[in-house]
């Protein structure tokens, strides 16, 4: 059995006139440093890109999930990476830096990491087609509403009702809020699917990990990263920003279908200061973030794999013009929703407020309530 495995690695270690985008000179910093290690062979091949200010190395490589020599190769590029952001004055650099120096797992140290690992023999995967994205200004519940939709619902995938596909697939689920060690449940759909709803509907404390196909129970399909910066660091240190990786076609939805449920341009909650909810916007890959209160955004790069590890050129599926009456929705529903400023929904409860001086200016008032 060969194995291969899909790293996507996800910082934003400094940005331009605010959280933006990253600059030319960081981005090209990463790609000679993956070129030079594919040179060396630790990694078969690499792409990098970005969605707002996140940097996403994609890594192809032999080494397994988790391997501390592609963790330490991305922790090592984003530090590099971010002292080019110093040298340039950007803002934030080295922002979703929490650890000094992560020992071989950058997991649980700010960046965002989905690995997907698989065998490129099985007889039941003839071609390797997946998809990766990368959202910037959300949290890492921002991929359940899609993932959901698609992986237990016909109305968004028709696929489902194939043979292969309608035995169904396993979720991992994780609570992000629990600190120290990571507190999952397993739960099949279709028969669990409202459970899973009654987990997923809380999108800032329930996230899909990852889901599996219950006929193939070793073939993994989507791996999302799901560490909440703020439940790491204590404080706000930037949003979340989550990466997905999906692989598709054959005993898996389709990537036509995976990207269905973007239509909706669904709520999420993140957005400026981390603080609000506004409607996530499919866009461009390398797509820099300017909208009003940060609209989310979220792109999506498809890619083929050989089973050497060589990856085919990248497919931009927001990038397209099918896309274009999607992105004025998003556009205005945010507006909608702004203009009822911070009242209700159109701003986060009190506790999941990431800037927590939020909290410090209502503790201020408090002390000037009186009992009558
Ligand atoms: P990032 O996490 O993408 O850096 O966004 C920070 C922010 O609060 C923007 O308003
Ligand atoms: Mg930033
Ligand atoms: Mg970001």
């Amino acid at each position: 059995m060969s194995k291969l495995t899909l790293s996507a690695i996800k910082a934003d270690v400094g940005s331009i006139g605010g959280h933006t985008c990253p600059s030319e000179r960081m981005l090209e910093a990463a790609r000679a440093q993956l070129a030079e290690e594919k040179k060396k062979g630790t990694i078969t091949d690499f792409d990098v890109t970005f969605t707002g200010d996140d940097i996403c190395l994609l890594m192809v490589h032999t080494h397994g999930s988790d391997s501390a020599d592609v963790h330490n190769l991305a922790w090592g590029i984003f530090e590099a990476a971010a002292d080019i952001a110093r040298e340039e004055g950007l803002y934030g650099a080295g922002q979703d830096l929490l650890a000094d120096a992560p020992s071989g797992n950058v997991r649980g140290a700010g960046p965002g990491v989905a690995e997907i690992t698989f065998d490129t023999s099985a007889e039941e995967r003839s071609a390797e087609p997946f998809l990766i994205f990368t959202a910037d200004k959300c949290g890492p519940g921002a991929y359940n509403f899609p993932l959901w939709a698609v992986f237990t619902s016909p109305l968004y995938c028709g696929g489902l009702m194939l043979p292969k596909m309608k035995v169904g697939f396993t979720f991992t689920v994780i609570d992000m809020e629990h600190t120290g060690g990571d507190r999952v449940v397993e739960l099949e759909a279709p028969e669990r699917h409202v459970d899973l709803a009654v987990l997923l509907r809380d999108e800032g404390r329930f996230g899909i990990k990852s889901i599996t196909s219950r006929l193939y129970p070793k073939q993994q399909v989507v791996s999302v990263s799901t560490d909440r910066l703020h439940t790491i660091a204590g404080e706000y240190k930037g949003k979340d920003d989550p990466v997905a990786i999906v692989r598709t076609q054959g005993v898996f939805p389709a990537p036509e279908e995976v990207v269905s449920p973007y239509v909706t341009a669904h709520f999420v909650a993140g957005d400026a200061r981390g603080s609000h909810h506004m409607p996530i916007m499919p866009v461009a890959i390398n797509t820099p973030v300017a909208g009003p209160y940060c609209l989310p955004v979220v792109a999506c790069a498809a890619y083929s794999v050989t089973s050497a590890g060589k990856l085919s050129d990248r497919v931009d599926l927001f990038g397209n013009t099918a896309w274009d009456d999607t992105r004025l929705k998003a556009q205005r529903k945010g507006a909608e929703l702004r203009q009822q400023g911070f009242v209700g929904p159109a701003m986060l409860p009190i506790q999941e407020l990431e800037y927590g001086a939020f909290r410090t200016s209502l503790a201020d008032i408090e002390k000037e309530f009186t009992v009558r």
